[in-house]
């Protein structure tokens, strides 16, 4: 025999010499939940071990971040107050910009990224504006254009746009420029499937909607050729950073798309993910930290560059003790 792929596994050093994919800290994003009000530290009933902070007690977490070694956060807002066109999602004192400078004098090493979207701020839980009970595309252009511009003023380093509007990266783009924001990179959540993953991030950010589904503006899951299109769409429009979500359903698609654009890939290992790792371990079915070593390898492997995921922290200590890397 002259071949013999076992001749290369015999020992640890040498199945790492030989390794196919290496990742690192610096390309995990840690989503993070920030709440209006004082004191707050609440687990997410969905998503244990995961917490909803209020502005004084995000820290400890971006300490405990930064000392992991994740330097990059994405945060998520959850006001008190929702109306229906969202208007907290663009306010100057919003919760996502105080907390962000708040957090950029406070961690100037860090890196802030902001999701921009409309559906944790709106009464009925819909991305975008409504006209009837339709989502109005156009008109919500403005409106994620405006929230993006307040985020970037309040110190995001970056900002993802998450609703699948057509045409937002444009519109973010073009107002940033205006503002003479030319540097700030969008991220843009160009791939995103309507999936019920998303379930226990909707708990979480109290974000369901209140009638319908996302269905008319998130993707069907049944299609491949549509996320390309979508990915080339965005590069297009401006987007510098193209994400496909959720991660660990869709890595046939990760590897699709980054073969066909030529821009770094993120995925998103998203809230559901996260609890059916948290219950199947909790059951004693899977063991949880292999399992979250084996899902981050692979979202790498199917070709993303950066990983955004609740297990960051987690993820950051494996690599240190050289289970993954
Ligand atoms: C906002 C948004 C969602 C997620 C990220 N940004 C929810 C949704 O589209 O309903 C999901 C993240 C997760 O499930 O972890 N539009």
């Amino acid at each position: 025999m002259l071949e013999r792929p076992r001749r290369l596994r015999q020992s640890s050093h040498l199945r790492k010499m030989v390794r196919e994919t290496r990742m690192d800290k610096s390309s995990l994003i840690y989503p993070m939940f920030i709440k209006e009000g004082i004191g707050i530290v609440e687990e997410i009933p969905s998503m244990e071990g995961q917490y909803r902070y209020s502005i004084d007690k995000m820290s400890y977490k971006l300490e405990e971040l930064a000392k992991a070694g994740v330097n990059s956060v994405m945060f998520f807002g959850i006001p008190n107050d929702k109306d229906h066109i969202g208007s907290g999602a663009a306010a100057q004192n919003g919760i996502v910009q105080e907390a962000l400078r708040e957090a950029k004098k406070r961690f100037p090493d860090m890196y802030f990224i902001t999701d921009v979207c409309m559906c944790e701020y709106t009464s009925h839980g819909h991305c975008g504006l409504l006209k009837g009970t339709e989502v109005d595309n156009d008109s919500t252009l403005k409106a994620l254009a405006q929230i993006a511009l307040t985020h970037v003023q309040a110190g995001a380093d970056m900002v993802a746009p998450s609703d699948m509007m057509d045409g937002r990266v444009r519109a973010i783009r073009s107002r940033l420029d205006e503002n003479g924001y030319q540097n700030v990179p969008i991220m843009s959540y160009a791939v995103k499937y309507a999936s019920s993953f998303y379930a226990p991030f909707r708990d979480a950010a109290g974000s369901a909607p209140s009638f319908g589904d996302r269905k008319s503006y998130q993707m069907d899951y049944h299609n491949r050729n549509e996320a390309i299109k979508e990915a080339i769409l965005d590069v297009n429009e401006g987007a510098d950073i193209i994400m496909v979500k959720p991660a660990m359903t869709y890595l046939d698609i990760v590897r699709e798309v980054r073969d066909a654009v030529n821009v770094p890939v993120a995925a998103y290992s998203v809230s559901g993910e996260y609890a059916m790792v948290k219950s199947g371990a909790k059951l004693n079915c899977i063991d949880e930290e292999k399992v979250i070593c084996e899902m981050a390898t692979s979202v790498y492997r199917a070709g993303a560059g950066i990983y955004l995921t609740y297990f960051a922290e987690q993820i950051a200590g494996f690599m240190d003790k050289g289970y993954i890397g």
